[in-house]
């Protein structure tokens, strides 16, 4: 590698509009990036392969390669390495994340596609997306146990998604620009935790937990339609709807819940948890009308962050 310019390579944090738990089972799911919230890998020329991960103070080097196959960060580099039969270069990559980790915003697999691409840079290849999604998907393995490939697709493609796992991803056609605000709990969650109880009561009580995830299933389709036709007062309507299907699902909590009640208070147009819920974030629909009331209230019910983004 060249000793000038450092490269480096991003990746976008991600919200899941509607679908999330249902998509575990089969069911569809919208999201789509959030391109002002990123993941950064930074290549440097070194002495030896190091990763530097510098939110969480974490530096491993080379010869913790072989042994760390559990360790996602190691995972995701080595599986690139293997993926061009290449051997391990010589340069360091710094990680830095802008996206808050357990926090339903995909910062795990941003963070993974921005290394994955950093390796691949780093002894002279570029990775496709379609070659980059396998591999991301794979350590999401680690943090997520059973994930249902949303949050690698639509951070590795950084387009809209309609996904449904075993099918095809579809890009997800926005008739209108809207406005979403994004609101986080301040509590972090483990998706993993969340998408294993919600395993736990579909194993005890399918005949009532099946057609929640069906109803859940029909709301991400009618959503899409709304999306497609720019019906965006249709689209609030789901996201309430969405909302209360989750807290059926066990998987809101107090605070999400104060946040969606509180934006819908202050006019949004919907409100609903995104991700795998328990804590982490919730989103708002908002037009330039309600936007800083609704801003402005999800503070004062207790958002430890706030986050506008046009969705187009
Ligand atoms: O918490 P997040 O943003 O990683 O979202 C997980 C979405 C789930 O549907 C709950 C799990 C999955 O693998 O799709």
């Amino acid at each position: 590698m060249s000793s000038t310019a450092p490269l480096k390579a991003t990746s976008p944090a991600k919200v899941i509009l509607f679908g999330e738990h249902a998509v575990v089972y089969g069911q569809p799911a919208l999201a789509v990036p959030v391109a002002s919230l990123r993941a950064t890998a930074l290549i440097e020329p070194s002495e030896q392969f190091r990763i530097l991960a510098v939110d969480t103070g974490r530096s491993v080097s080379l010869d913790a390669l072989a042994e760390m196959v559990d360790d996602a960060l190691w995972r995701m580099a080595k599986l690139t390495l293997d993926f061009f039969h290449a051997e391990p270069p010589k340069v360091t990559i710094t990680l830095t994340s802008q996206i808050p980790p357990a926090s339903g915003l995909g910062s795990g697999a941003a963070v993974s596609a921005a290394l994955g691409r950093a390796v691949a840079l780093a002894v002279g290849k570029t990775i496709s997306q379609d070659e980059l999604n396998p591999l991301v998907y794979e350590v999401e393995r680690i943090y997520h146990g059973t994930p249902s490939g949303i949050d690698n697709t639509v951070i590795v493609y950084e387009q809209p998604v309609f996904f449904m796992r075993e099918h095809p991803i579809e890009r997800l056609s926005i008739k209108a620009p809207f406005g979403l605000i994004i609101a986080d709990t301040g509590k972090a969650s483990l998706t993993k935790v969340a998408v294993g109880d919600v395993r736990t009561l579909y194993d005890a009580d399918r005949v009532r937990i099946q057609p929640l995830l069906e109803r859940i299933g029909q709301v991400s389709r009618a959503a899409r339609t709304a999306l497609e036709s720019g019906e965006i007062e249709t689209l609030g309507r789901l996201m309430n709807e969405n909302h209360e299907l989750l807290q059926q699902l066990t998987v809101s909590s107090p605070e999400l819940d104060a946040l969606v009640s509180a934006a819908r208070d202050a006019d949004a147009l919907g409100a609903k948890l995104s991700g795998g819920g328990r804590g982490g974030n919730m989103i708002a629909l908002v037009d330039e009308t309600t936007r800083q009331a609704v801003q402005d209230a999800l503070i004062k019910a207790g958002a430890a962050r706030v986050l506008f983004t046009l969705v187009q």
